[in-house]
């Protein structure tokens, strides 16, 4: 706070800022970050920057903020269903989907665990359609080729406080080029390209050198706090996948995971429903999340579209019944996860 101070720029891309957005294309090995004030902003300005319009097709087990940032910009979602195995968007549904009006899809790698990247855009450059990922979930993580954020036309990253890694309010667009990311600069900036000219009807969500000094503090702790990430969801899994009427998402073709939820399915083989262990969990003091419930698709904005419809959304609809969050952070001691997991078992008996 003091070199904010001596330096007398608090904001509008300060030294804090620039040196964040480096330090975070070396840290993840992509070309261009752009700094957002949150992530919702970031998808809103991303849809802008590349002027998508009229349709896209996106899924319903995400966090409402996926779907917001079309309504924002005026655009119809139109929810595909998603794969029982990954949780994404199923690249199978997309085609069905696909009217004159679409111009752009908006995949969720959900839980940081990657989409089929290829599958899609495959079908993107077939029907020239844009790809925009919202990879909220996705910081750190890596395929076969590298960071998962480098596929698409952009992608989205969050730093909220309850992210991977955090700027306390947060967020980035990866860009592939310069060009793109200076348009993303000017729009995320009211618009302004200098002092008296203005070109687009920009917004402002600009991040602040507060919080981006703090996420140059969190960066040096990073690799740290994935470690010990990894280590408590092996443990989860090692614990847990035995257990009749539960089952931990096995994500599959990860080179590096970055371990952001530790989600798990509770059939009716489990004594209890899902809900009652989620009551029963709080009333000891274990918050989990029920997260992705209610389906996007199912809020009072979005439930009249027909793709909203919930029995064109079976698999989504089953898992969002059926999934629970653990909890998951670098500060779990031990002590705390073993009564997390005696709870479950207890239960299970
Ligand atoms: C999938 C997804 N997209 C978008 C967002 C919005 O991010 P932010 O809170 O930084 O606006 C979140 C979460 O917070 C999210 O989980």
């Amino acid at each position: 706070m003091e070199k904010i101070w001596d330096n007398k720029i608090l904001t509008n891309g300060g030294p804090f800022h620039q040196q964040l957005e480096q330090a975070l294309c070396d840290y993840l090995g992509v070309n261009h970050v752009a700094l957002f004030s949150n992530a919702t902003l970031a998808l809103i300005t991303a849809l802008q920057a590349l002027r998508v319009t009229g349709e896209v097709i996106t899924t319903p087990y995400s966090f409402v903020a996926t779907s917001h940032s079309l309504l924002w910009n005026g655009i119809k979602p139109i929810f595909v269903d998603i794969d029982p195995d990954t949780f994404n968007m199923d690249p199978a549904k997309i085609e069905t989907a696909i009217t004159p009006q679409t111009t752009a899809i908006m995949p969720v790698h959900c839980y940081g665990t990657p989409c089929d990247v290829e599958a899609i855009q495959k079908i993107a450059d077939n029907y020239n359609l844009r790809v925009i990922y919202d990879a909220a979930h996705a910081f750190g993580v890596q395929d076969k080729s590298g960071s998962v954020l480098n596929h698409g036309d952009l992608s989205i990253v969050s730093f909220h406080a309850t992210k991977v890694f955090n700027t306390f309010e947060g967020g980035a667009i990866i860009c592939p080029d310069a060009k793109s990311k200076q348009r993303i600069d000017h729009l995320k900036n009211f618009g302004f390209v200098d002092e008296v000219t203005v070109v687009a009807p920009g917004i402002n969500a600009k991040m602040s050198e507060i919080n981006a000094a703090f996420g140059l503090v969190q960066l040096k702790h990073i690799d740290q706090a994935l470690k010990r990430r990894a280590e408590i969801a092996a443990r989860y899994q090692l614990e847990l996948s035995d257990l009749t009427g539960i089952r931990c998402l096995n994500a599959v073709d990860v080179v590096v995971k970055n371990h952001s939820y530790f989600p798990i399915l509770i059939d009716e083989k489990y004594p209890i429903s899902r809900d009652t262990l989620y009551s029963r969990l709080r009333d000891s003091n274990v918050y989990s999340r029920r997260y992705f419930y209610p389906l996007i698709s199912n809020f009072p904005m979005y439930r009249g579209l027909p793709s909203a419809e919930p029995s064109r959304l079976p698999v989504a609809t089953e898992i969002s019944r059926k999934v629970l969050c653990l909890p998951i952070y670098p500060a779990l001691s031990d002590d705390d996860q073993s009564r997390v997991i005696d709870a479950i078992r207890r239960m299970a008996v």
